[in-house]
């Protein structure tokens, strides 16, 4: 079968898109332009039959980054497979803001909670090498991905295994950065079968899904030399953070889509 008659056929399964996405990764071949100069190019029948496979993996709504086991975030390749979350692209508003508190500070010591696939951790070591970037999360399978992803894109952070800040070592933290899980499973507006792949333990929290983000508000509040928190939550929650950030002495500076930034 060729080109053109394998992606005739995967349209009537998914949409276009991910047709198109899931043949380019198989061909190893990263310009969507190449499926058209290339339309009458036979497959191979290893190259046919991954490709059906990854074709029904999708018809049956699993998400395409982990079919290919990959997920651009800030435009570099992450790994990701079934452990870590998915990378968004509203969480790369993250990456923006902690570049440019950064500017200011002579080396900066940033730490990443709940790291998952090190997404923010291994970008923000590659956008400000002069920063010290550590990576905590609590699940030994997610700081395996993000080892992976770091050493694979040469970014030279330090991982560590605690519940939040409790094990951080470094006694003057600049920024902390987080996007922790924060949603609740009674919320009735949300797609969740477009979550059913991602972990459990990387999406939800109680007390309407504050809980973590609640308790690493009270962490960097007990602590004088942590001076920048980012958080990542759904708009729906953030008047509830703010408030609760304002009673523990910190202030906002800047609301970004998902994003929210205090200062102490
Ligand atoms: C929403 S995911 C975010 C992953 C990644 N930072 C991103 O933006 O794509 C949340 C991560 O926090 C981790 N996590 C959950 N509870 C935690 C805790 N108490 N302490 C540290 N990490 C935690 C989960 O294992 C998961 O990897």
């Amino acid at each position: 079968m060729n080109i053109a008659n394998w992606l005739e056929k995967a349209k009537t399964k998914v949409p276009s898109i991910d047709a198109e996405l899931i043949l380019l990764n198989i061909l190893r071949e990263k310009d969507r332009t190449y499926l058209i100069s290339h339309d009458t190019r036979d497959l191979t029948e290893v190259e046919e039959e991954k490709a059906n496979y990854y074709l029904n993996e999708r018809a049956k709504n699993k998400p395409l980054a982990y079919i290919i086991n990959s997920k651009e975030f800030y435009g570099r390749e992450f790994y990701v497979d079934e452990n870590v979350l998915i990378p968004r692209p509203e969480t790369e508003d993250i990456i923006d803001i902690v570049k440019k508190i950064a500017e200011n500070i002579d080396y900066p010591i940033i730490y990443d909670v709940g790291t998952g696939s090190g997404c923010i951790a291994t970008t923000l070591k590659l956008e400000i090498p002069k920063a010290k970037v550590v990576a905590i999360d609590n699940s030994d399978k997610a700081l395996e991905v993000a080892k992976k992803n770091s050493t694979e894109l040469h970014s030279d952070i330090i991982l560590q295994k605690s519940n939040l800040l409790n094990d951080a070592l470094d006694r003057n933290i600049d920024i902390v950065a987080a996007n922790l899980p924060y949603v609740d499973k009674s919320w009735d507006w949300l797609d969740f079968d477009s979550l059913e792949y991602e972990p459990l333990t990387a999406l939800y929290a109680s007390n309407d899904g504050l809980a973590l983000i609640y308790e690493l508000i009270n962490q960097v509040s007990a602590r004088p030399d942590i001076k920048h928190l980012i958080l990542e939550s759904d708009p729906s929650q953030h008047q509830k953070i703010i408030e609760y950030c304002n009673k523990k002495g910190l202030e906002l500076v800047e609301t970004r889509n998902f994003i929210l930034y205090f200062v102490s």
